[in-house]
């Protein structure tokens, strides 16, 4: 199979080639002007210069020359574009072939190499909060969307496990836990378990950081604590241990409700035994040096605009920081993944240390120079002031009370809207569930990734528009078609020729389908998706209500609609496949 768009660059770039022009003039894209044609090729008008000839002119020639086999009509128009219609009869082969494909059509641009993908980056002992929503279900869809074209695609969780924050545990639980054995410098038993809620947990961190920002004794304390939790101190080892076992749990619990899974759970801790040879390493070969005490390496470049501080890969009072483990967890991916690429997600602020740490990575060749590094920055969610969504009561609103808030608006919106009528009350909620995810994360995805967007539930929620449960909607509707269909013992036939002007704009628009998962890949944007799953479903609810699909007693149409239909649905499930947002059966 080849793409829409390849196949009809060929058949222009032949005619170009024939006409004595390169073929690359030929390339088609989808019309911007569809109420003229569905494909333009502007090459006459991009190669003028070379032509030395007009563009009118140069793409009549072209036009001329061309094998209109599969046009219904090609127009030239001033000044130079070739305006594209194709036969409706090419068009249905197009589709059957997409529909016939095992991937429905959609064309790998990659033979299984590695890619990691480095997002969610939580931190240990902190609660979930809505700050960590976008890193979570942008990078899952990235990551699905990267295996969907082919790639190999490695979901790495990089939790924060090994930064100041677990010397500030160490030393609030050890000040209010003077007797846990955890702290006897001269206890060698085994180590018990650590009896400690989560909520309990949950509170140490917020109140250590407080305290160390107004109390210096206290925070020199807490530095101290993680220097020796870095060396390996037996006791803050098995107690950071217990501390990681509690929070895993309750994440993974947190990051199943959203359909996010990653394939490691690996920490910033784990990068530990590669910092020693690395650092060795960077010392020797001349690219780390000392500067007041710490270890420094200078990534600045003649053409930089800003400034760009040197990074520090180890402090004067010998602790690792974030850019020692980035860069250490650099060598161990070359070392165990041997990846094409790796990507990461994070909030728009950490712009800059990405930046620092990928020029130290080429710098001292951790990673080869044909290994792509980037860093892709995400927006913050907004409450309706502008400011950063918070809770009523000006709190940083916690995941979980998020998810739960939505979900229950789902239930309420299916009971106004008199859905899910015929569902028991267990299935009604299962269905809010799902209903209100794909409302938060449809919501969510649809704002291109690196702007702010506001969190509005009342029109995350809505049955209309570019939203989750409108997307659910109209899916849940064509199952229903389709299962009253087998029902009925209807045949289901092959795509047939479009009757409607409908059918054939639902055919172009599932022509195109490569392009925008192309785009969405390169641009790391699940907004393109989104974008296009709105697009088919706006099409599909016009196709529904314009054809009486199931009361159609022309069997042979009947059986036609019946095939388009289940392609549609087919492809908007790939979609919200790659969105990682569940579609129930009835709502
Ligand atoms: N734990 C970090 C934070 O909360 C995010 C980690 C992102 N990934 C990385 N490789 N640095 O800011």
């Amino acid at each position: 199979m080849e793409t829409i768009i390849n196949k009809l660059s060929n058949v222009l770039g032949e005619a170009f080639k024939s006409c004595g022009y390169d073929a690359k003039y030929g390339k088609v894209t989808v019309s911007n002007r569809p109420d003229l044609c569905q494909f333009q090729c502007n090459g006459a008008m991009i190669g003028a210069k070379q032509f030395q000839k007009a563009p009118f002119v140069v793409a009549n020639e072209v036009v001329n020359s061309l094998n209109k086999e599969i046009f219904e009509k090609v127009e030239v128009v001033n000044p130079g574009f070739i305006n594209i219609t194709l036969k409706d009869e090419f068009i249905v082969s197009f589709i059957k072939e997409m529909a016939n494909d095992k991937d429905l059509g959609l064309i790998k641009i990659a033979n299984g190499e590695n890619v990691v993908i480095d997002y969610g980056g939580p931190n240990v002992a902190k609660p979930l909060h809505v700050g960590h929503l976008r890193s979570a279900i942008i990078g899952e869809a990235v990551k699905r969307l990267t295996s969907a074209l082919g790639y190999n695609a490695i979901g790495d969780i990089h939790l924060g496990d090994w930064g100041l924050q677990m010397g500030l545990i160490i030393t609030e639980y050890a000040e209010s836990h003077p007797d846990c054995v955890y702290f006897n410098d001269k206890y060698t038993g085994e180590y018990p378990k650590l009896e400690i809620t989560l909520d309990e947990l949950n509170e140490i961190y917020p109140k250590a950081s407080a305290r160390s920002k107004v109390d210096e004794e206290y925070m020199a304390r807490a530095q101290k604590a993680t220097f020796d939790l870095q060396k390996g101190k037996p006791g803050y080892t098995a107690f950071w241990k217990e501390i990681l076992k509690i929070s895993v749990g309750d994440l993974k619990k947190s990051y199943e409700k959203l359909n996010v899974n990653f394939e490691y759970w690996y920490g910033e801790s784990d990068s530990e035994k590669y910092i020693p040879d690395m650092l060795d390493k960077f010392i020797k070969d001349g690219f780390a040096y000392e500067s007041e005490g710490a270890l420094v390496i200078d990534v600045e470049k003649p053409e930089d605009k800003a400034p760009m501080p040197p990074v520090i890969v180890r402090k004067s009072n010998g602790s690792q920081i974030y850019a020692t483990t980035d860069l250490a967890t650099i060598v161990q991916r070359v070392q165990d993944f041997n990846p094409k690429m790796m990507l990461y997600f994070t909030d728009n602020r950490q712009g800059l240390h990405f930046e620092q740490v990928f020029r130290a990575a080429r710098k001292t060749k951790i990673v080869s120079d044909d290994v792509v590094l980037e860093w892709n920055g995400f927006g913050t969610m907004n409450g309706k002031d502008g400011k950063p969504y918070k809770t009523r009561d000006g709190g940083v609103m916690k995941l979980q009370d998020l998810i739960d808030t939505v979900c229950s608006a789902a239930l309420e919106k299916m009971q106004e809207a008199k859905t899910g009528l015929e569902l028991s009350e267990e299935e009604k909620k299962e269905t809010a569930l799902k209903v209100g995810i794909a409302a938060l994360k449809f919501g969510d995805l649809i704002n291109f990734r690196a702007k702010d967007y506001i969190f509005d539930l009342d029109k995350f929620m809505s049955f209309e528009g570019k939203t989750g449960p409108y997307l659910l909607y109209t899916m849940v509707r064509l199952k229903s078609i389709l299962r009253k269909a087998e029902e009925k013992d209807f045949k289901i036939g092959g795509i047939g020729l479009p009757k409607t002007d409908v059918e054939r704009d639902l055919m172009l628009k599932l022509l195109t389908i490569n392009e925008s998962f192309v785009q969405a890949f390169n641009d790391k944007a699940p907004s393109v998706i989104c974008e296009s799953a709105y697009q088919i479903a706006a099409l599909a609810n016009r196709f529904y209500y314009e054809n009486k699909i199931l009361s159609e007693e022309d069997e042979v149409r009947r059986g036609n609609l019946l095939a388009l239909s289940e392609y549609v649905l087919k492809v908007l499930k790939l979609h919200m496949d790659v969105l990682a947002i569940d579609v129930p059966e009835r709502m």
